[in-house]
């Protein structure tokens, strides 16, 4: 009975598949054009930017996830005139903080700007799924934050992940911040750009970093945003005497990467719930035999399905879209991790750069032969779904200009702003939404239920596990 039932679940979901698999003329083009804020930075004193009450307070408060497992806190904040202590306090209830942790401090110039004094805590050997109330600085500067803590690592753990990229500090990134904050999403994966303040001068662009940093901190400071990095990040202005890559963004936001033993902050991997997310640096050297290339072969073989089902990686720049602005862009990448990709079927893949929404079939590439002519996407089921989700609202406006014809690996386009979100029900099942900001409310607007590429995609696998496992411990429903 049970074993039939499951059969005619498969046969479900091989339908859903085929019509999923399937590319042709079924590619939708959104034409909808919302009336959308100026692309322009809200002005710095408005009060999304406000500087907190009492001497040196700690300000732009962020977490990441500090370990590989999701049972440590990276909390990060700058304090200005003074530098204060790096300690957090903290505990399991309200205005209770049994426990401390102390961190390390930083500081930068960028050209004549000289940043405030940045801290870094790691908070480890947490309980999962738990509730921690945190407190940093003293006396009437002290604040105090929350966070709570991933359920443990577990094939069927439901978890939602928030996706927003190239978010800047506009009316528009407002909004789609807003909007997250009601999504019920628990960890951002940020694909990259993050303030823009590149796109300012002098001491300017640490200003603009700083406000940002303010202005994230309502949901920042409250759940972790994952982190990578994107091209405004790179900050390579030799005009300023500036010439060392990203040194804004690496003082000021950690990542967990020797956890992952990576051997630089912008490649590396988290586990967190049911997920295994790889982050990638578009801007690093990525071909055969450097740094990042290595240990990519090494985590993609640590990926455990049987644990973490849901295969994710961020990077910045898309492989596949067909927009007009930065295409082709993702190409070198693409012809170096493409069949990595394919050969651990990754589920997803998320990226940001272009300023619109995307959504690819489940297409590869990777016969392509600079000699053979084989060079067109072909359906493959063990390919990845491509995102693109650069649309956070940054003053730079949408990428409106899609590709005519809309090209047959493309299932789903849009220029307008807003950000995703992806809800893991289970070992088999996530409920992915694109949300466009739509004049003040959020419109989930590209809505595809998707099946584990892993779990969901192989009748046989799941039979054997279900045979190897029929005494308890690793259940299988179906
Ligand atoms: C960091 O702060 C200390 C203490 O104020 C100061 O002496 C030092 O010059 C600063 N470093 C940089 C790189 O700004
Ligand atoms: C930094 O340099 C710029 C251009 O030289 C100047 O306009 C600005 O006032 C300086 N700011 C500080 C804080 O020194
Ligand atoms: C990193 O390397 C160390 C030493 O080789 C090893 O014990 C550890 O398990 C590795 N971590 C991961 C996440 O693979
Ligand atoms: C590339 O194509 C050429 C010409 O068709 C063929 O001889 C060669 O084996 C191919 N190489 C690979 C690596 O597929
Ligand atoms: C996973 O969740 C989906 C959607 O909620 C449900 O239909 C399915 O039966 C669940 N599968 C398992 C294995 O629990
Ligand atoms: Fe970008």
């Amino acid at each position: 009975m049970a074993e039939l039932w499951c059969e005619m679940v498969i046969v479900v979901l091989g339908i859903v598949f085929l019509s999923c698999g399937t590319t042709g003329s079924s590619g939708k083009t959104s034409s909808f054009v919302r009336s959308q804020w100026p692309s322009v930075d809200i002005p710095l004193d408005n009060q999304v930017f406000e500087v907190p009450k009492g001497r040196s307070a700690p300000q732009q408060v962020h977490i990441t996830q500090g370990d590989y497992d999701g049972k440590a806190v990276l909390i990060s904040w700058v304090t200005t005139e003074e530098i204060g202590p790096s300690e957090v306090t903290y505990g399991t209830s309200k205005k209770n903080y049994v426990f401390n942790a102390v961190g390390r401090v930083t500081n930068y110039t960028f050209y004549n700007y000289t940043s405030g004094f940045i801290h870094h805590c790691l908070l480890d050997g947490l309980e999962y799924d738990t509730k921690y109330y945190y407190k940093i600085g003293t006396d009437d500067s002290a604040r105090e934050f929350w966070f709570e803590t991933p359920p443990k690592i577990d094939p069927d753990a439901p978890y939602t992940f928030g996706i927003i990229g190239d978010l800047g500090q506009t009316y528009n990134s407002f909004s789609t911040l807003e909007h997250y904050m009601h999504s019920g999403g628990q960890t951002v994966l940020f694909v990259g750009d993050l303030s823009y303040a590149d796109r300012y001068e002098y001491n300017d662009v640490g200003i603009r970093w700083d406000s940002w940093g303010r202005f994230i901190e309502q949901s920042a400071a409250y759940q972790p945003w994952i982190w990578s990095a994107g091209n405004h990040e790179i900050e390579y202005m030799p005009n300023l005497g500036e010439v060392f890559p990203f040194k804004s963004y690496l003082h000021r936001f950690a990542t967990p990467y020797v956890a992952s033993n990576s051997s630089s902050p912008l490649w590396y991997a988290v586990r967190r719930a049911s997920a295994h997310i790889i982050v990638l640096s578009s801007y690093s050297p990525f071909v055969k035999y450097t740094p990042q290339w290595r240990w990519l072969q090494e985590e993609l073989r640590r990926v455990d399905r049987k644990k973490t089902p849901w295969l994710i990686v961020l990077m910045h720049v898309p492989l596949y879209s067909s927009n007009l602005v930065h295409y082709m862009e993702g190409e070198s990448m693409r012809a170096v991790y493409e069949d990595w990709f394919v050969h651990y079927k990754v589920d997803f893949v998320f990226a940001g750069h272009v300023h619109a929404y995307e959504r690819s079939y489940r297409i590869s590439n990777i016969y392509y032969n600079v000699s053979s002519g084989d060079c067109y996407p072909v359906p493959d089921n063990s390919a990845p779904v491509y995102m693109t989700v650069g649309d956070g609202g940054n003053q730079e406006g949408l990428a409106g200009r899609f590709w005519d014809p809309q090209p047959e690996y493309s299932a789903f386009r849009e220029a307008s702003y807003g950000h995703s979100t992806l809800e893991i029900r289970n070992r088999t099942h996530a409920l992915y939404h694109w949300n466009r900001n739509d004049d003040g409310k959020k419109v989930p607007t590209d809505s595809v239920i998707f099946h584990n590429q892993y779990w969901a995609r192989n009748l046989l696998r799941r039979r054997l596990e279900k045979s190897h496992s029929n005494s308890g411990g690793d259940q299988i429903n179906c």
